[in-house]
């Protein structure tokens, strides 16, 4: 069997952790592409040198030049700035607006028939953008957000109740942005709900909610937290890890339920707005959304953040992309 080809566009920090964790699995050959000379050259050469120690067979490669991303089967695109202390995801339009658009244009040329996954900021936006620029259909286009997202509001949660983060199910909806929807209702520890954990723990069902509300809080808020303490940049090990969650149900067609940023026709009541939702992450990609009951608290958060989705696309048609 052939062997799959990843390309990453964008060789910084998360790009960086994205060729390690490839190559530390063998899920794919990788090249990297990036701006600035000799970075992504200096990068996989790096992590090629571990090969030997990891035991694994991938190439790896570095370069300057779209045309090396010719045949890949994935493309993950982290190519943009990072948020420094005190921005917003939002605050990242315009610039990385213009960098996404010229990353489209190159992986449309070199990588037409790609599946590709989008963590550049803001996320929704940027998705977007690149399906625009590049026509490719939706079902190959997405975002990483949720799976993030709820691997953080699942962390908070094993951390409460003192449980491994391995039997905690929490999925988190909507757009990537402060107005994100962690979905409390039906967060498990092996299918027992979180909130019942909480109010046998708490024996009063207003301290459990109170509680519950913190880790929502915290959730919506995580990204932020992490920029805070870093100072230069923002989170990239779990993105990273991620996104290769993703990349691993997609090249093996594993059909893994996740929750990424797609395009919806209907669904949720949405219609041509990308978002995170529920998928099936299988060979062709979004293979489907699944869509799940709300309540009414719930879908009155969910158009919220898809109002503030919508916002975003249209600043960013007033920039004129
Ligand atoms: N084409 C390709 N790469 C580019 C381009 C471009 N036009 N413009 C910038 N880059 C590269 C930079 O040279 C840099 O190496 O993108 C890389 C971004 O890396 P970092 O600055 O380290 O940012 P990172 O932490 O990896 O985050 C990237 O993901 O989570 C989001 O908000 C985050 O938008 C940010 C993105």
């Amino acid at each position: 069997m052939a062997r799959k080809k990843i390309a990453l566009i964008g060789g910084g920090q998360i790009g960086g952790v994205l060729a390690q964790l490839i190559a530390q699995k063998e899920l794919a050959d990788v090249v990297m592409f990036d701006i600035v000379e000799d970075l992504p050259q200096g990068k996989t050469l790096d992590i090629a040198e571990a090969s030997r120690i990891d035991r694994t067979d991938v190439v790896l490669k570095g370069t300057n030049e779209y045309k090396d991303i010719d045949g890949a089967d994935l493309v993950i695109i982290t190519a943009g700035v990072p948020r420094k202390p005190g921005m917003s995801r939002d605050d990242l339009l315009d610039t990385n607006a213009k960098i996404m658009k010229s990353v489209a244009e190159g992986v449309k040329e070199h990588a037409p028939n790609s599946i590709v996954i989008i963590i550049s900021n803001p996320l929704d936006a940027m998705v977007t953008l690149f399906q625009k620029v590049t026509g490719f259909p939706h079902q190959r286009v997405m975002g990483q957000a949720g799976v993030l997202d709820s691997s953080r509001f699942a962390t908070f949660i094993a951390w409460e109740l003192d449980v491994s983060v391995q039997d905690v199910n929490a999925m988190v909806l909507g757009g990537h942005g402060d107005t994100m929807v962690p979905l409390t209702r039906y967060a498990n520890v092996n299918g027992i709900p979180v909130m019942e954990m909480l109010e046998r723990k708490y024996g009063d069902a207003a301290k459990a909610k109170e509680v519950m509300d913190a880790m929502v809080q915290r959730t919506k808020m995580a990204g932020g937290e992490v920029v805070k303490l870093l100072k230069t940049g923002s989170a990239f090990y779990s993105p990273a890890a991620a996104a290769v969650s993703m990349a691993t149900s997609i090249l093996k067609d594993q059909k893994r339920l996740m929750p990424a940023s797609a395009y919806l026709q209907g669904e949720f009541g949405v219609n041509g707005y990308y978002v995170g939702v529920p998928v099936v992450l299988g060979e062709n990609g979004v293979e489907r959304v699944v869509e799940l009951s709300l309540n009414d608290e719930e879908r009155a958060a969910l158009d919220k953040s898809i109002k503030a989705v919508e916002g975003l696309v249209e600043d960013m048609k007033r920039l004129g992309y």
